[in-house]
């Protein structure tokens, strides 16, 4: 890892124009995000320079949308984003944090998430659009307890 980043704010998303144009630009999908997802942001001074979501499902949530820009990788920034959602579904009364990703599945289990069966996931997990529409069938399920 490169030097961490001494300024780094973690704060919520005002509004979804901080967030789409990253997740775009890392070819993540937007149009399944709804209005009540929480959505945090990394700010290194005055550039967003990256942004994860959270969809409550009740006891559970889904860690989404997790997007670093280039120019800002491997500088603990995805690492400190996490964490900032895992607080907050903590803080909400939320057991467990499950997450579904085509290649990230080595980044996820450093942060201590493990493997899935699909078939094991939570009704609420599901029935998601990221698990109905977005995500192939091949896109690897992981949880962490909170
Ligand atoms: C995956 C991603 C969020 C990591 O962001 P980041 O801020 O660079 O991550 P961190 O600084 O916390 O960790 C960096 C470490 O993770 C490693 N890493 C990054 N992406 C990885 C991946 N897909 N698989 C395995 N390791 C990965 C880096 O090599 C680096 O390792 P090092 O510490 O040994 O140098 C970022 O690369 C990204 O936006 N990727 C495209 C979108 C994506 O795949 N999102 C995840 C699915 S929702």
């Amino acid at each position: 890892m490169l030097q961490p980043l001494n300024d780094l704010q973690i704060t919520k998303a005002g509004d979804l124009g901080d967030v789409k144009p990253l997740l775009a630009a890392r070819g993540l999908p937007t149009n399944d995000i709804r209005d009540d997802d929480t959505f945090f942001v990394a700010r290194a001074g005055s550039v967003i320079c990256g942004v994860a979501g959270l969809e409550a499902l009740g006891h559970v949530g889904l860690l989404r949308s997790v997007a670093v820009d280039p120019a800002w990788q491997r500088r603990g920034v995805a690492q400190a984003l996490v964490a900032a959602i895992a607080d907050r579904a903590r803080a909400h009364g939320m057991r467990q944090l499950f997450l579904l990703t085509t290649d990230a599945d080595r980044y996820f289990s450093r942060l201590g998430f493990a493997t899935v069966d699909r078939e094991a996931l939570p009704a609420e997990v599901r029935d998601t659009a990221q698990f109905r529409e977005t995500c192939p069938q091949t896109a690897i399920a992981m949880s962490r307890n909170l």
